[in-house]
C-alpha cells in the first residue's frame, strides 16, 4: 500500500510540474513572464535616464494586457535592495481590508545581478501631489483629515499589529535597517536594529551623545509609523480610500516619530501645514518641547557625527 501511495504521489507531482512548465513561466496570478517584466523595466530605465534622480530605486507601471487591472514594479538596486524586503513584508502584513486606506497587493518578487523587482497591484487614482495641482494649491481640510484618519487606524490597528508590539519587533521580519528623515542627510541609520530593545539602546546612546535629556523622550510605546508622509507617497484611490505607497521607512516606532518625520520631510507648507493640523486632531503628534530639542540638538549632531557613531 505505501508503495502505491508513493507511486501515485510521484506521478501527480510529475504531472503538476509539466503543467507549470507548459505555461512558459507566466508568473503566479500575473499576465506577464519574468522576462517580459524585466524587459519593460529596462525600457523604462533607458527612457528616464537623463532626469532620473535616484538610479537605485524606481517605480515602473507595466503596459496593460487587455482590459484587466494594471500592475507596477518597484525596482531597487545597490544599497536599496534590503529595504525592498521590509516593504514586501509590510505590504503582505497589511493586506487586510480597511475602510480608510489601501495597500497594493503583492504578486511576485525576484532578483537579478543588478536589481530586485517587487511586482504589485497598481492603485488607480491621482497622487496627493496631483490632487494639489502638482503642489500649486494647499492640501484641502478634507484630504488632510482623510489621511490623518487612515493613519490613526494604521497606527494601532488590529490584533496583528498588537502582536508585533508584544513580540518586541520593529517590522514583520522583526529587525529593521533604520531609514528616514531622523537620519539626515543620507536617511540611513547606519546599522541593522534587531528588535525594539536594540532600537532603544541604539537611539539612547545617540541621544545622549547629541546632548539631549533622554528622560524627556518617550521610547516605551510603539505604534505603526509610515515615516515618509509626502504627497507623492499617498493617493486618492478611485474608490475614495487613501492609497499608501513606499514602505521603506515604516516600522513600529515611538508615538512621536510620525509627526516629527512629517515636520522634517521638506515639503512646502501647502502640505505640512494642513496635515499637521489634521494629525493633531487625531492625536498623532509630538510634544513641542521634544520637537524643539530634536531640531536644536539631534539634527545638527546626527548630520555631522551620527553616521560614524558605532554602537
Ligand atoms: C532583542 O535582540 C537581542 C539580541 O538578539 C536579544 O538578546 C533580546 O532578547 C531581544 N529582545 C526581545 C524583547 O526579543
Amino acid at each position: 500500500m505505501p508503495t502505491l501511495v508513493f507511486f501515485l504521489t510521484a506521478r501527480f507531482t510529475f504531472l503538476a510540474r509539466c503543467l507549470v512548465a507548459h505555461q512558459s513561466s507566466m508568473m503566479d496570478g500575473l499576465p506577464y513572464t519574468e522576462a517580459e517584466i524585466k524587459a519593460h523595466c529596462q525600457t523604462h530605465l533607458a527612457s528616464v535616464k537623463s532626469r532620473f534622480d535616484d538610479p537605485e530605486a524606481a517605480f515602473v507601471v507595466l503596459p496593460p494586457k487587455g482590459a484587466g487591472a494594471r500592475y507596477g514594479v518597484k525596482l531597487a538596486g545597490g544599497f536599496q535592495k534590503p529595504a525592498l524586503n521590509y516593504e514586501r513584508a509590510f505590504m503582505e502584513f497589511l493586506s487586510s481590508d480597511s475602510k480608510y486606506y489601501r495597500v497594493p497587493k503583492i504578486y511576485a518578487m525576484f532578483e537579478d545581478e543588478r536589481y530586485a523587482y517587487l511586482v504589485m497591484e497598481y492603485l488607480e487614482g491621482p497622487t496627493m501631489w496631483q490632487v494639489m495641482g502638482e503642489g500649486t494649491t494647499q492640501l484641502s481640510p478634507k484630504d488632510a483629515n482623510d489621511i490623518a484618519v487612515a493613519f490613526l487606524e494604521l497606527r494601532n490597528g488590529g490584533k496583528r499589529i498588537q502582536d508585533l508590539q508584544k513580540a518586541g519587533s520593529l517590522t514583520p521580519l522583526e529587525h529593521w535597517d533604520p531609514q528616514g528623515y531622523m537620519f539626515s542627510p543620507d536617511g540611513d541609520g547606519g546599522r541593522i536594529l534587531l528588535n525594539q530593545s536594540d532600537f532603544v539602546s541604539f537611539m539612547t546612546s545617540r541621544f545622549k551623545e547629541a546632548g539631549m535629556d533622554i528622560s524627556a523622550i518617550s521610547l516605551d510605546e510603539w505604534v505603526l509609523t509610515h515615516g515618509d508622509l509626502t504627497p507623492r507617497n499617498l493617493k486618492r484611490c478611485t474608490d475614495g480610500r487613501i492609497g499608501i505607497l513606499d514602505y521603506r521607512t515604516m516600522f513600529l516606532a515611538p508615538t512621536w516619530w510620525e509627526f516629527y518625520a512629517l515636520h522634517l520631510c521638506g515639503e512646502s507648507n501647502f502640505w505640512i501645514g494642513p496635515l499637521k493640523e489634521a494629525m493633531r486632531r487625531q492625536r498623532i503628534t509630538a510634544p513641542a518641547t521634544l520637537v524643539e530639542a530634536l531640531d536644536a540638538k539631534w539634527i545638527p549632531w546626527f548630520s555631522t557625527r551620527g553616521g560614524a557613531w558605532a554602537r
